[in-house]
């Protein structure tokens, strides 16, 4: 994800170093790959000296960065993680309907496939707790990767999203900041 822009960044500005670690690379891929653990971090910027590390992508990986950087003696306060990401309070957005209880359960169906799950988690969190995985990638509502569309039902989607203006009239949301209100029917 715009490694083409950072790319161009390192090469205007000569104090911007890029290192892309690719856990899933391409045949002809040659850097390093795999998770970003505490090794290849040092490996590849040495000790972290007190540095402040900046931390952003998917809120879900941010307990794993976290003991990574923990691992290398970092202080949690020189560790900072990106404000973005699906809001943990739904309830407390202006249009969550007052009378709706966010910790009730409700019902999701995708085809073959119905599980429950609680109104204040996200629909991308919920399918993927029922190991159903769609395309997704920040969880913040902007990118529009983890695009589905409400077949039947309804849900909150979160301020955050960035729909198309033709989104809501043929029902679809970004899963990642909706939260089913009702029971939903969903079509990936
Ligand atoms: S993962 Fe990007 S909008 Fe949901």
């Amino acid at each position: 994800m715009f490694g083409t822009e950072l790319d161009a960044l390192a090469a205007r500005y000569p104090n911007v170093v890029i290192d892309h670690v690719i856990t899933e690379p391409d045949t002809d891929w040659t850097g390093p790959t795999g998770f970003l653990t505490a090794d290849t971090i040092r490996s590849l910027v040495g000790e972290l000296d007190n540095r402040m590390v900046y931390v952003c992508g998917p809120q879900t990986l941010y307990p794993y960065a976290l003991g990574q950087l923990r691992a290398l003696g970092q202080p949690r306060k020189r560790i900072r993680f990106e404000a973005n990401g699906a809001p943990s309070d739904p309830a407390a957005q202006p249009h969550w309907p007052a009378d709706v209880d966010p910790t009730e359960q409700v019902t999701v169906t995708v085809g073959a496939t119905s599980f429950r799950t609680p109104r204040n988690r996200p629909l991308l969190d919920a399918l993927e707790d029922s190991g159903i995985r769609p395309e997704a990638a920040f969880r913040s509502g902007e990118c529009s990767l983890c695009r589905v569309r409400i077949v039947k039902g309804e849900v909150h989607t979160a301020e955050e999203a960035r729909l198309r203006l033709s989104d809501p009239q043929f029902g679809y949301t970004h899963s990642c900041v909706a939260y089913p209100i009702t029971d939903v029917e969903i079509d990936l």
